[in-house]
């Protein structure tokens, strides 16, 4: 297939098809290491990287240059090639290795492909095209195509119907660099007083998927890399859902911030994070009683 004129439908949905063989092959391999468990290194002071990053980074490197000569590859680990082709994969390779190197099983293989028409300056962003995310551990595979929806091993997946942030189910996350200070943890604090929770699961591409799939409400993180996000927020998309940064304002490849939700809430936590970063104070949280209130109105008002 060639990368040299814009693909149709068809074509993308192929293009799909191998990416998620790629996928499966490689969380195949992630499983194996996960069971025979690997070294731990540290890439930075604190961040970790294991052999199973480096091998399975290069494994999709392979099998993308043979699926898709012309397409470009940038790799959490370290692949840079024809970046200045017209298609650019994003590839994490084994998204949630903290999780991974502690036999905590939550991770995946994350692998998002952006159209770039000839003539785009390097600075502008592409289009989100497709999208494949691997959960091996529970042998589930998530896909998009731009325009196509989203879906889950085969079936159509949509983001949830939560209407207000006091009964949403939140998911964040906190960079790798865990020791040093991060302005989040206070964003932490904040929404889970005003939601139902907040989970930490460690994998930034699985959050949005789960996102796309309804089974958490919202998503935010500070310094997220594309290799994190790309496939994520096309399956948010596609499933329904908006993704923003905390402002509002549209997505970019190097925002590095991101909210992705349901859409129904997204303009609350907007709000929210507004109020915050103004350090304005803030609406005072409703007593239970003022909740059950709330709650017996929007009922009488959905009848
Ligand atoms: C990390 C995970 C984690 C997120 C970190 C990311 P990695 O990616 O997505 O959930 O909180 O910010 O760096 O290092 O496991 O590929
Ligand atoms: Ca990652
Ligand atoms: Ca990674």
């Amino acid at each position: 297939m060639s990368g040299a004129v814009e693909q149709t439908d068809t074509q993308l949905a192929a293009v799909v098809t191998r990416a998620a063989g790629i996928a499966r092959e490689a969380g195949a391999r992630l499983k194996e290491f996960f069971a025979a468990g690997v070294e731990t290194e540290y890439k930075g002071d604190v961040d970790l990287v294991t052999v199973a990053d480096r091998t399975v980074e290069k494994l999709i490197r392979t099998r993308l240059g043979e699926a898709f000569p012309e397409h470009g590859i940038c790799g959490e680990e370290g692949t840079r090639e024809r970046l200045e082709g017209e298609y650019r994969w994003y590839v994490d390779p084994l998204d949630g290795t903290t999780n991974f190197a502690h036999g905590f099983p939550q991770f995946c293989i994350s692998m998002g492909l952006e159209h770039r028409p000839t003539g785009i300056r390097a600075d502008e962003d592409g289009t989100l095209v497709a999208a494949v995310i691997y959960d091996p551990m529970r042998d589930e595979l998530y896909t998009a195509e731009r325009g196509g929806g989203a879906w889950m091993n085969g079936r159509r997946i949509r983001v949830s119907r939560t209407p207000v942030l006091a009964e949403s189910l939140l998911a964040t996350g906190f960079p790798s660099r865990k020791r040093h200070a991060s302005p989040n943890v206070h964003f932490y604090h904040e929404f889970t007083l005003r939601s139902h929770g907040v989970r930490r699961a460690g994998s930034a591409a699985l959050d949005l998927a789960w996102v796309a799939a309804g089974r958490m409400d919202a998503f935010w993180e500070f310094n997220l890399n594309p290799w994190d996000t790309v496939a994520g927020v096309l399956l948010v998309i596609e499933a329904g859902g908006r993704v923003t940064t905390f402002s509002g304002a549209p997505f970019k490849l190097d925002s590095r911030e991101i909210l992705a939700s349901n859409g129904l809430i997204h303009d609350e936590l907007v709000g929210l994070f507004e109020a915050m970063f103004a350090g304005r104070d803030l609406e005072p949280i409703p007593t239970p009683r003022e909740f059950a209130e709330q709650r017996a109105a929007r009922g009488a008002k959905r009848e």
